[in-house]
């Protein structure tokens, strides 16, 4: 028999230990720990970026990410707790990323949050990694959240995941997504295909920037699916892009001007799929229109695409929410503060599984 736990389930709803909601992400190749107080307040957003580990092998690797995430987990929650001058006592709930991810580094979480929600008689929350981004931008540097508005849109952009979401009264509907890789895995791929270093956004964003540089200079246009389908497609891009480069000898270190001119083609044909499938599915929304319109994931943190993003939303009167640096990558804030809304239960602990893949 099972021995039942504390505060499960009846006792659940009404813990009031403490005030504070301790968010754990290891979805991928961040491990990182935050502590949010109920109204979206950061106390603290500590991640352990393991880049650096798998920089050499151009891409994450998943068996070294499960270890760092095992290495770094549980002193990354006692720093939490004492950057943010906390006890364990002031925990009354935990929220941890369920998937997608990858399977192995998603287990090091989900078993850590369940053992420390069993020792804690707290309430766990499985949290969808892609809800986490999608309300992200709605985060503050400091101070409480700003207020979610009754519908919004939310794209999120990430080494895994491009897809736009509609939420209207705290429920979620995905509209679109990739039908085959994601917008920062196009970014990553290409970039280490002409050798620059992974992860391959930020370094393609710096070298399309500064001077005279032509963001048309290679053929590199917008897919549409014959069936009219809104979703995303990468995969001709990206092999359209390995095609130039290697017709055009493009490699970091080479001829500035061509890498600049590559770099910002590239990008640029990156982002108007974006705003293509954007423009395509705003025109079809049933009316009353979501007031607010927002970019999330790694990719929102590119420079172009924020201002384009803004661009975007003044011509249409609509409110653009650009979540800060921080919470752009993988973070523990972005989870705990996606538990806090509506559409995510409390779960009982012994029935959160770790998912790689969810519908
Ligand atoms: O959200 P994230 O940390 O991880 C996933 O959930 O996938 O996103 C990482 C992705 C990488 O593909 C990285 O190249 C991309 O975000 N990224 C960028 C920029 N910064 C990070 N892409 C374009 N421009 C950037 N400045
Ligand atoms: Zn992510």
């Amino acid at each position: 028999m099972v021995a039942r736990l504390p505060g499960y389930p009846a006792a659940a709803a009404t813990w009031q230990l403490g005030n504070m909601i301790l968010g754990i992400e290891t979805s991928c190749d961040e491990t990182s720990v935050a502590l949010l107080e109920h109204d979206g307040s950061v106390r603290v957003n500590l991640i352990a970026s393991q880049v650096e580990r798998h920089r050499p092998f151009g891409g994450v690797v998943p068996e070294i990410a499960s270890r760092e995430h095992l290495q770094h987990l549980f002193p990354l929650v006692s720093r939490a707790l004492a950057d943010a001058g906390a006890t364990w006592s002031d925990i009354d709930r935990i929220a941890v990323t369920a998937g997608p991810g990858l399977i192995g580094a998603l287990l090091v979480g989900v078993a850590g949050a369940q053992g420390l929600s069993y020792a804690l008689g707290v309430p766990l929350v499985a949290v969808n990694h892609l809800e986490g981004h999608l309300f992200s931008p709605w985060l503050q540097r400091e101070g409480a959240a700003i207020p979610l508005p009754p519908r919004f849109l939310s794209m999120v952009i990430s080494g895994g995941h491009s897809q736009i979401y509609d939420v209207e009264n705290g429920r979620v509907t995905m509209l679109n997504r990739t039908r085959d890789d994601a917008i920062g895995e196009t970014f990553d791929k290409v970039a280490k295909f002409i050798g620059l270093p992974y992860p391959g956004g930020p370094q393609i964003e710096k070298n399309a920037g500064g001077g005279t540089i032509d963001r048309r200079r290679f053929p590199l246009s917008v897919p549409q699916f014959k069936d009219d389908s809104l979703d995303f497609s990468y995969s001709g891009i990206k092999a359209g892009a390995i095609r130039i480069a290697r017709e055009h000898g493009i490699r970091a270190g080479g001829d500035p001007k061509l890498l600049a001119d590559f770099c910002a083609t590239f990008q640029e044909a990156l982002f108007a799929q974006l705003f293509d499938r954007l423009d395509a599915i705003w025109s079809g929304l049933r009316r009353p229109l979501p007031t607010e319109a927002a970019i999330a994931g790694g990719v929102a943190a590119n420079g172009t695409l924020r201002e384009k993003m803004l661009a975007w939303g003044r011509d249409r009167g609509v409110i653009v929410r650009l979540p800060e640096n921080r919470y752009c990558t993988d973070n523990a804030a972005m989870i705990a503060f996606a538990a806090l809304q509506p559409s995510n239960a409390i779960t009982d602990p012994r029935r959160v599984t770790a998912r790689s893949r969810i519908a």
